[in-house]
């Protein structure tokens, strides 16, 4: 989805943004939710990596497009969850509250995404589709993304994404989200936790099974919709 066809309009502001790095991944203590445990990857998560990254009708709404080729590229993106890159996220095994079992992956995997804000990602084992699920996962993981510690900064985002009077750059923190059109679950699962659509816009598609422009829509989240 690398290629832009809409054109952008970015305008710097002055925000806040979670202190970089983050904590540091052994230093994560897991997330427990109603029916789910939020902790950092381990060693044991790969057969159901694996497992999850075989499955087209996930993977087919994930950047990459297309399953995994082997359980090497699912072991890659592990040691690279689990090593110094997933330091720099902050993304999230999601497992079975009664078995530990990893069932999704879902955090922040981009400090800079689509329109300039960092973004949040999520995909789930097709057999826990339809449960509720992520949105249990997206409400926890806002929880303890917007308590995170702060700095004030700059920041160079879409000016679709901030309301601003003339001469005022001081901005809300966002977080952004970006799905395809047509992912209608996806789209639930924002807009019960506070997401909204800030903008619709056309890329070249770069997943093998798509032909021509995609259209994505990118939504946000305004600090600190959610915090308690
Ligand atoms: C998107 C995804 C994470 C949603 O997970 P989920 O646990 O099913 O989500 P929830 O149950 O919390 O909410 C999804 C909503 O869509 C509905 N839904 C779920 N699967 C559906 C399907 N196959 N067809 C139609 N509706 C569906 C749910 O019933 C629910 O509806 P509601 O809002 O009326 O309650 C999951 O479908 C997935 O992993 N998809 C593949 C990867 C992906 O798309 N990731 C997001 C990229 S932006």
């Amino acid at each position: 989805m690398a290629l832009p066809v809409t054109q952008k309009n970015s305008i710097t502001v002055q925000t806040t943004l979670p202190v970089q790095p983050y904590p540091l991944i052994s230093d994560r203590n897991p997330i427990k939710t109603q029916r789910l445990i939020i902790r950092p990857f381990q060693a044991s998560d790969i057969d159901a990596l694996y497992e999850l990254r075989l499955q087209p009708e996930v993977m087919k709404y994930t950047k990459k497009g297309v399953p995994d080729i082997n359980r090497t590229e699912s072991q890659e993106i592990l040691d690279k969850m689990m090593g110094s890159p997933g330091n720099d996220m902050y993304n999230f095994a999601i497992c079975d509250g009664k078995t530990n079992v990893l069932i999704g992956t879902g955090g922040c995997h981009l400090p800079v995404g689509e329109v300039g804000w960092p973004e949040i990602g999520y995909m789930f084992r097709k057999e826990a589709h339809g449960k509720g699920y992520a949105t249990e996962f997206v409400n926890a993981f806002l929880d303890a993304y917007w308590v995170l510690p702060r700095v004030r900064t700059e920041v160079v985002v879409d000016a679709e994404t901030v309301e601003l009077s003339e001469g005022v750059t001081a901005a809300k923190e966002c977080l952004g989200a970006i799905t395809t059109a047509d992912n209608k679950p996806s789209h639930s699962v924002l807009r019960k936790t506070g997401f909204e659509r800030v903008k619709v816009f056309e890329v070249l598609g770069n997943h093998p099974q798509e032909e021509g422009d995609m259209t994505l829509w990118a939504w946000t989240v305004k600090w600190p919709s959610k915090a308690t």
